[in-house]
């Protein structure tokens, strides 16, 4: 018979303790924070949906990036905004375009901060696909190659990780040969692996003006009823040279992230995702939870599954208090 021999809750008695036997700690070594940036001189402007986040412009974004560096954010993801949309995302490849330039300032300003480029058409096209739009369908084979062609770009500019966001199928493969005949071998690739048809990419639709202007993300994004096939996907992007993968959202997808802690032994990052940021600071502004705790809680609850990654939007003010 257990009790009274067996008291679990000795070990919860003071914070001290509780301090000692904790399975899951955050630090922010495992930050990574994302940032929007846009064209202009010294633009701040801030995302509605998502306040505290703004569109930057390289000059301002490299002052917010220090700063982040200086409370312990080791790395920034950049998404680009840029000055002109076409149908087929040029910015997005082009050696001048936004990404390109801001990755060029930080490199320079903060040689240690690692720099992600998020690696996706939708925020380069007019119509707002992360591909070639032919008809009303996305070519997949098509949109590979300005995939590469961005990726390059973006490790020419000094990128230290590219991470495709795009779920196209084939290409870690294509970026990675890419890479690696340009001579980018030692870049890594962290793929958005298991990247779900998500509700909870509103506000970042918003911030980066890139919902889609017809249809959806549904024919290459996962269906969000579906576990399985996140490990295929995973399994997949592994095989074609990932080198980290990611869950995307997260905490409505823990169970992903700790079913791919056991079938996999590659870093996991798991991407806590606008709509996720915006729904605990709304209830925060109506007075109806305890903001600091429930981040805390949310991002224990994400490291617990089992990413060792955290993408996300409370990076900045959040490394100092875990340090
Ligand atoms: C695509 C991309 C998206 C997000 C990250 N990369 C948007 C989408 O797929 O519609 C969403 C991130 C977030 O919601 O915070 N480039």
């Amino acid at each position: 018979m257990p009790f009274p021999i067996h008291r679990p809750r000795r070990l919860r008695r003071t914070e001290a303790i509780r301090n000692l036997v904790r399975e899951t700690r955050l630090s922010p070594h495992s930050l990574v924070y994302p940032l929007f940036v846009c064209p202009g001189a010294n633009v701040r402007d801030e995302i509605k949906s998502m306040p505290g986040n703004f569109r930057w412009s390289v000059d301002r974004l490299v002052e917010e990036c220090r700063a982040a560096s200086d409370a312990g954010v080791p790395a920034v993801i950049l998404f680009g905004i840029p000055e002109k949309k076409d149908e087929v995302g040029s910015d997005a490849y082009d050696p001048e375009g936004i990404v390109q330039r801001a990755v060029r300032a930080l490199k320079k300003a903060l040689p240690n901060l690692i720099v992600l480029c998020d690696l996706c058409l939708c925020e380069y096209t007019s119509h707002g696909h992360c591909g070639v739009v032919k008809g009303t369908e996305i070519d997949n084979d098509a949109t590979l190659d300005l995939l590469a062609k961005t990726a390059v770009a973006q490790a020419e500019a000094g990128a230290d990780f590219v991470a495709p966001s795009d779920m196209m199928d084939g290409r870690v493969a294509r970026i990675r040969a890419a890479l690696d005949a340009r001579g980018f071998s030692h870049i890594p690739i962290l793929a958005y692996s298991a990247k779900y048809a998500s509700g909870f990419y509103g506000p970042f639709r918003e911030a980066a003006d890139s919902a889609p202007q017809f249809g959806d993300r549904r024919s290459h994004q996962m269906d969000p009823a579906n576990q399985r096939e996140a490990l295929r996907e995973i399994a997949l992007d592994v095989e074609e040279g990932a080198d980290i993968i990611m869950i995307k959202p997260a905490l409505p997808y823990l169970d992903v992230i700790a079913l791919a802690r056991r079938e996999f032994d590659v870093p996991i990052a798991a991407y806590q995702v606008s709509g996720e940021f915006s729904l605990i600071e709304a209830a925060a502004r109506l007075g109806w939870i305890d903001r600091e705790r429930i981040i805390l809680e949310s991002l224990t609850a994400i490291r617990r599954a089992g990413a060792d990654i955290i993408l996300t939007y409370f990076a900045k003010e959040f490394a100092r208090k875990l340090a």
